[in-house]
């Protein structure tokens, strides 16, 4: 009787009385065990299975009245255990993961504009707002450099539906003061970013922001949550590109958003049921089976990313070299303060852009493409891949040279990654 009374608990009641256990786990523990450890649905299978459903089904109306999963555009097993890791990894109260980044970037920015509705409960829009005075045009405060998708979005798109946006130095922290005012609805930036490397300080940007009551929204991306936590540091909401370094493989897309309680119920139950912006069950499986290496993974792609920029800097082809793990980088006492590594992300400059197509052309063993964070290395010319959309007005006031490469260092053989390198820069 003991074992069926235990059985009929809900998913998220065991889930809820083992937060507190997983919150108590050490950062490696909770990689491994958080959120998907005991899943009483499983009949003690040890991994969490892939939910391939769109209903759930129920018998009675006790059971109707007791149970959250109804749909799984905003409720499914598998994509709950990813949440309740990610939520404990970074010490937020929830979490809540979608289909991409970008995504999550959205959703997010959208849940802290919203106005009108109050915030809900799950399933249920409370009451409206009265409306805002019209003359209150909300803005929102960017940093210069962020990757293009989010730059496109917050600058191209927001506008036409009403957003201002300041686009500000976010390491000239007078500026920021100087920037924000009572209609500034929240301050975003990637930090390390994407793809200068600058290094922003969460603290002291949360504290402007929340003078007035706004919300700092911190991309997490290049750090994952495995060398960074920015709800440590005051941010309100942090995102993940879940693609990038939390999965790590490079097999799936995914993102998400880890914040307080209420603003992600708002996320899942007003935006996301709306949008539609689900991630599949088995994305989620990916990551769930990616994310336990996190920690091992970041720790050699710190360590590859050090030895490499080193040898570039070293390097008289090479004429900048951007990494937060070295001395010259103008925020490396801040990364150390913010940061327990630095991450696989190198920026790089070479003399002109015939060399940096010479360069493409010789590379052999590390790969030429977007994105990041996975154990294969990639090299992007910035100017014409994802800086490729960007007027080069638009490229230079993001500090984006016509020579830039960005460097996702990789987990091969870092001798193998600098014999590439060398005998590329040698012939360039
Ligand atoms: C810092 C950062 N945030 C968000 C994104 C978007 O993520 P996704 O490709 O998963 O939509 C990217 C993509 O490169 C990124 O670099």
């Amino acid at each position: 009787m003991k074992y069926l009374s235990e059985k009929k608990k809900t998913f998220q009641e065991i889930n809820k009385e083992n937060r507190i256990k997983w919150d108590k786990l050490k950062f490696d523990t909770q990689l491994i065990r958080a959120g998907e450890d005991p899943y009483p649905e499983t009949s003690h299978s040890l991994r969490i299975p892939i939910y391939a459903t769109k209903s759930y089904t129920y018998s009675t109306s006790s059971e109707l009245y007791k149970n959250h999963y109804y749909y799984s555009r905003t409720e499914n097993p598998t994509l709950y255990a990813l949440d309740n890791k990610l939520a404990t990894l970074h010490r937020g109260e929830s979490a809540i993961s979608v289909a991409s980044g970008m995504g999550a970037v959205h959703l997010a920015c959208s849940s802290v504009l919203q106005r009108r509705v109050e915030r809900i409960r799950p399933n249920k829009i409370t009451k409206l707002l009265p409306q805002s005075n019209p003359e209150n045009i909300p803005n929102i405060i960017i940093h210069i450099n962020q990757y293009t998708g989010v730059y496109r979005l917050l600058t191209k798109i927001y506008p036409q539906m009403g957003i201002e946006f300041k686009r500000v130095n976010l390491c000239d922290l007078p500026e920021v003061k100087k920037a924000i005012d009572d209609n500034t609805k929240f301050i975003f930036f990637e930090s390390p970013s994407n793809p200068t490397i600058d290094i922003i300080d969460i603290q002291k940007c949360a504290d402007l922001i929340h003078e007035v009551n706004g919300k700092c929204i911190v991309d997490n991306t290049f750090a994952s949550p495995a060398l960074q936590q920015p709800l440590e540091f005051g941010a309100d909401l942090v995102i993940e590109s879940l693609t990038k370094y939390t999965n790590g493989h490079g097999d799936a897309l995914g993102g998400a958003i880890i914040g307080p309680k209420n603003e992600i119920l708002n996320i899942r139950y007003y935006w996301q049921e709306t949008q539609g912006q689900v991630l599949s069950p088995f994305n989620a499986w990916l990551i769930l089976r990616g994310i336990r290496t996190l920690n091992l993974r970041m720790a050699r792609h710190s360590s590859n990313a050090m030895t490499l920029a080193e040898f570039l800097e070293d390097n008289p082809k090479v004429t900048k070299v951007l990494y937060p793990g070295l001395k010259s980088h103008p925020a490396h006492e801040l990364a150390k303060k913010q940061m327990k590594n630095f991450s696989g992300m190198i920026g790089f400059e070479l003399e002109s852009v015939e060399a940096s197509n010479r360069f493409i052309d010789l590379l052999k063993l590390i790969k030429v493409g977007v994105s990041l964070g996975d154990t294969t290395s990639l090299i992007e010319y910035t100017s014409i891949m994802t800086g490729i959309d960007l007027a080069s007005w638009e490229r230079k006031a993001m500090n984006i040279s016509n020579t830039h490469f960005r460097f996702s260092v990789g987990l091969e053989d870092p001798e193998d990654l600098i014999s590439d390198l060398d005998q590329a820069l040698k012939q360039i």
